[in-house]
């Protein structure tokens, strides 16, 4: 008997092996591919050392934890960081030249694995068409961020990150962006209604729907901001994940916005948005920042005073590319020289003499020029 089957078994492990080899070595080199195709948008993840402090700061907080009572900061337009006027000018084939300056259209200097490593834990992204109409991608307003790179890309980057920090939970707003050039249509709803609903999908976005439940339950996840609507597709397509925020409760650049995202448990969103600052022509860069300032501090004092089990948004980015000259969303964020701080600048201190408080969610622009930032919109 034994020997009957024996040669069987040793003909059959090296076989099994190689096949394991062989699809691990073609896992390793998709995943090297998919990273590839995503950088212009993920950019290169030069890991962590145990002794920074950003890299896993979830770890340190006990999975009971509600994700509304947590401070989370995040990004604001975290997709262009390469969007640079070199990286706007070779893209002039996709958008022609009719477009504004670069500098109008990039928030960020980092990528979103460095931000990650840096502790930022909410992504703003907004999708449509890339160049073709096939793939979907990444878009600020009018600008084309990286026309090789598609949202699968990205998430695949995001869960090869969560895969080694398993402790990390991420937050995606996801908005469909218009005024690119690209169509609208039931073929883009489709595709990305199948990117949130695959098997991998569900693996890796946290399934609830509705609600945002503990850290516990986000941990090692992507947690599901959807600020767009399904427009044409069909009512039979209904899987939900995460919470809606859909652009017409979403009132334009208004300093406090109230969106009931689960009218059963009469849970709601608070948000400040003003970004664009409407001071008359001229009024310079410190008179925008005050104002912006205000806003921003306004909101966020609501977040440490009241509805502590309600979400609190503040986004602290914004511009007045009208004025002259254009007070751009680095302007804005970081000011002009040392003698007109910007609000970032400003929100530091407002934010260490609040250690302690619950601040919720800052969406922040240029975030890493004022070191510390991250570290006090978290309480670290
Ligand atoms: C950033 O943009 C430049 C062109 O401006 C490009 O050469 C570079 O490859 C881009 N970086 C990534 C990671 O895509
Ligand atoms: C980690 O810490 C080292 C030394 O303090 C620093 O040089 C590096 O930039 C940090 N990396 C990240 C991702 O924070
Ligand atoms: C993509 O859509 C735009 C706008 O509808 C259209 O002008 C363009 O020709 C389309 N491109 C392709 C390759 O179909
Ligand atoms: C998801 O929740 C929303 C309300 O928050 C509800 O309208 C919708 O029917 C739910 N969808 C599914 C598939 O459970
Ligand atoms: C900002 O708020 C401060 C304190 O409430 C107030 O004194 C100041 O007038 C405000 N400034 C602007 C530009 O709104
Ligand atoms: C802060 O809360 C008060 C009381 O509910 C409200 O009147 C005010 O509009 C809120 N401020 C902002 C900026 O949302
Ligand atoms: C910033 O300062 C520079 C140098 O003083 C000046 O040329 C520029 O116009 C200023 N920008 C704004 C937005 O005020």
């Amino acid at each position: 008997m034994l020997s009957a089957i024996f040669p069987l078994l040793v003909l059959a492990f090296p076989t099994v092996t190689i096949a394991s080899t062989l699809r691990q070595s073609l896992g390793n080199a998709a995943l090297a591919d998919i990273l590839a195709r995503g950088a212009p948008i993920l950019g290169f993840d030069t890991g962590c050392s145990r002794s920074n402090k950003t890299c896993d700061w979830m770890r340190n907080y006990p999975d009971s934890t509600k994700l509304v009572h947590m401070n989370l900061p995040g990004t604001h337009d975290s997709a262009t960081w390469n969007y640079t006027q070199a990286t706007q000018d070779s893209l002039f084939r996709y958008t022609g030249t009719n477009i504004p300056p670069a500098a109008i259209f990039q928030c960020q200097d980092f990528s979103l694995f460095q931000m990650l490593n840096l502790g930022i834990r909410v992504f703003d992204l907004r999708f449509a068409y890339n160049p073709g109409n096939d793939t979907l991608g990444f878009h600020h307003s009018q600008a084309l961020l990286a026309p090789t790179t598609t949202v699968e890309d990205v998430w695949f980057g995001l869960y090869s990150w969560l895969d080694q920090h398993p402790t990390e939970a991420i937050l995606i707003s996801l908005n469909y962006e218009s005024g690119t050039g690209t169509p609208r249509d039931l073929k883009l709803e489709q595709h990305i209604y199948d990117i949130m609903t695959s098997k991998l999908a569900s693996k890796y976005w946290v399934q609830a729907n509705g609600t945002l439940g503990t850290l516990g339950q986000a941990r090692g996840k992507l947690t599901f901001l959807q600020r767009y609507t399904y427009n044409f597709l069909p009512a039979s397509e209904s899987k939900r994940i995460g919470i809606q925020l859909p652009p017409n409760a979403w009132t334009d650049n208004s300093p406090s916005i109230e969106i009931v995202y689960n009218n059963a448990k009469q849970q709601k969103a608070f948000i400040e948005d003003y970004y664009e600052i409407g001071l008359p022509i001229g009024a310079g860069v410190a008179e925008n920042v005050q104002w912006k300032f205000n806003a921003t501090t306004a909101h966020l004092h609501n977040a440490t005073t009241i509805n502590p089990d309600q979400l609190y948004i503040t986004f602290a980015s914004s511009e007045h590319d009208e004025d002259v000259p254009p007070e751009t969303p680095r302007v804005m964020a970081l000011g002009n020289g040392t003698a007109t701080p910007g609000v970032n600048q400003k929100l530091l201190p407002w934010l260490q003499a609040r250690k302690g408080k619950r601040f919720g969610i800052i969406m922040l622009d240029f975030f890493e020029v004022v070191p510390g930032l991250v570290e006090a919109a978290i309480g670290l």
